[in-house]
């Protein structure tokens, strides 16, 4: 028996429920290329991938998969694999170019086509509005620690559900925020690249004000039965000793990472000790009347991103200042919290270096559950980089990535079992994909690419889960 099968503590099949969403995952800069074409203007991740040291070997998304001009291709893909929903972001610089201002026809069209071809196919939409590509013009005003930033997405939301809303159905506005504000304005190793704790927090408020508003923008601009939500990249905290001290340090990571998220989007209040434990780096006076309220928005499910745990101590001069395992930096992205220190998990890692727990995610699943009884979960990105390579008959086999998603997905259906509501899962990725300041050396595909060329080449571990997809059954064994 599979370790994977021995943490689902059977060695029968699985059954999903008739209804569950079975899906993949992608974001516009990691796979569109075509940065130039049809009046897209720079992002912020295309100015930080073109600044020499940020991401490695000088990678840029100026081609990616080649996705904009590869998207027929890619969809009959997605039907082939028996995908019953497709998760992708909208790239605000090529819908809204300096994120202002009328929308570019061209940009929409192009949104427009894909979901038509996905309708087509019986594939459902599943929008993301920011997965992290904010136009440049907007950062150079002063990006999310300002405040016009979140005005300017609720524009920007209203444009995209005005122009898609007929067709699409599930929106997400904002994809792990947390990334956004803490990797991008704390440990810089994400765009823009800052590297001030104050500017961190400040972008955390203004990215839950932007999903406030967007929410607001997508309801006044669709029908009545379309779903709205955020994609949080919630962070299962776990403790590396018994200690009263390491449990401390548990509560101020997951106020850090969780809470500044959740407290206000679905609580309508920011945690006490959040802003206790930051006191000594503002008082929050960015929060202004009314914030909370529209922040609070009625949402239809939260998306729910995992990938590893994370275990914290008290700082005792083992472990880390950070473990976001996105990129190395000299500055954290944990403001205030120089009393903790991060652990690797231990057991067998992925290619990021990511240890391999699915009981992580079965924990997650229960915790949310307990905390937010009446919401529903969908896993909106899980899935593992290996260093796949296709073999001289030109197959791919990446049995230690179907090994993953076997105990991911077990441990998911043990949620459920024991009473989780978790109506859907999308794997991170259909595709390949250039992954942030790993540039293209990270494959978290299903769909093995060949980038001098864009072939695809679907791997082992696409077959094996459009076989799952296709039957809602998870076998004993992977
Ligand atoms: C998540 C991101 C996604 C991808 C995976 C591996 O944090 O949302 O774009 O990079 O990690």
């Amino acid at each position: 028996m599979s370790s994977a099968a021995r943490q689902n503590g059977s060695a029968r099949p699985t059954v999903f429920p008739d209804s569950f969403l079975w899906g993949s995952a992608t974001a516009s800069y990691q796979i569109e290329g075509a940065a130039t074409e049809d009046g897209r203007t720079p992002s912020i991740w295309d100015t930080y991938a073109r600044t020499p040291g940020r991401v490695r070997n000088g990678d840029t998304g100026d081609i990616a998969t080649d996705h904009y001009h590869r998207w027929r291709e890619d969809v009959a893909l997605m039907a082939e694999l028996g995908l019953g929903a497709y998760r992708f972001s909208l790239a605000w610089p090529r819908i809204q170019p300096t994120g202002r201002g009328p929308a570019v026809q061209k940009g929409l069209d192009f949104y427009r086509r894909l979901v038509d071809e996905l309708l087509d196919k019986g594939i459902k939409p599943v929008a993301t509005l920011y997965h992290w590509d904010l136009p440049q013009e907007l950062e150079d005003a002063g990006g999310w620690p300002e405040r016009a930033t979140a005005e300017r997405f609720a524009e920007y939301a209203a444009i995209a559900a005005d122009a898609l809303g007929d067709r699409v159905k599930t929106w997400t506005t904002l994809n792990e925020p947390w990334c956004s504000a803490f990797l991008g304005y704390g440990s810089g190793v994400h765009a823009p690249g800052r590297t001030d704790p104050v500017a961190a927090l400040r972008a955390a408020h203004h990215l839950n004000l932007a999903h406030g508003m967007a929410v607001e923008a997508i309801r006044a601009h669709t029908r009545p039965d379309t779903q709205c939500s955020v994609t949080l990249n919630v962070h299962h905290v776990r403790p590396l000793t018994g200690s009263d001290a390491d449990a401390d340090a548990v509560r101020r990571i997951d106020a850090l990472a969780n809470r500044v998220f959740t407290g206000p989007m679905l609580q309508g209040t920011y945690p006490e000790d959040l802003l206790k434990d930051t006191a000594s780096l503002t008082d929050w006076s960015f929060v202004r009347d009314g914030d909370l309220e529209r922040i609070h928005q009625p949402l239809d499910f939260l998306g729910v991103n995992y990938y590893t745990p994370t275990v914290v101590s008290e700082a005792d001069g083992s472990g880390t200042h950070s473990s976001d395992g996105h990129g190395k930096s000299d500055h954290t992205p944990w403001p205030a919290a120089d009393q903790v220190a991060f652990h690797q998990p231990p057991g067998d890692t992925t290619a990021m270096g990511w240890a391999v727990d699915p009981t992580g995610l079965y924990d997650l699943l229960r915790r949310l559950s307990s905390d937010f009884p009446q919401l529903p979960l969908i896993i909106t990105e899980n899935g593992a980089a290996f260093d796949d390579y296709a073999d001289p008959s030109g197959r791919v086999n990446d049995p230690d990535r179907i090994a993953y998603l076997h105990g991911h997905l077990a441990a998911v259906h043990r949620a459920i079992a024991d009473g989780s509501d978790v109506r859907g899962y999308f794997l991170w990725s259909l595709l390949d994909n250039f992954e942030w300041a790993h540039g293209y050396g990270k494959r978290f595909g299903t769909v093995y690419v060949d980038y001098p060329t864009g072939t695809r080449i679907p791997k082992a571990s696409a077959r094996w889960y459009a076989e799952v997809a296709r039957t809602g059954i998870l076998p004993a064994t992977a």
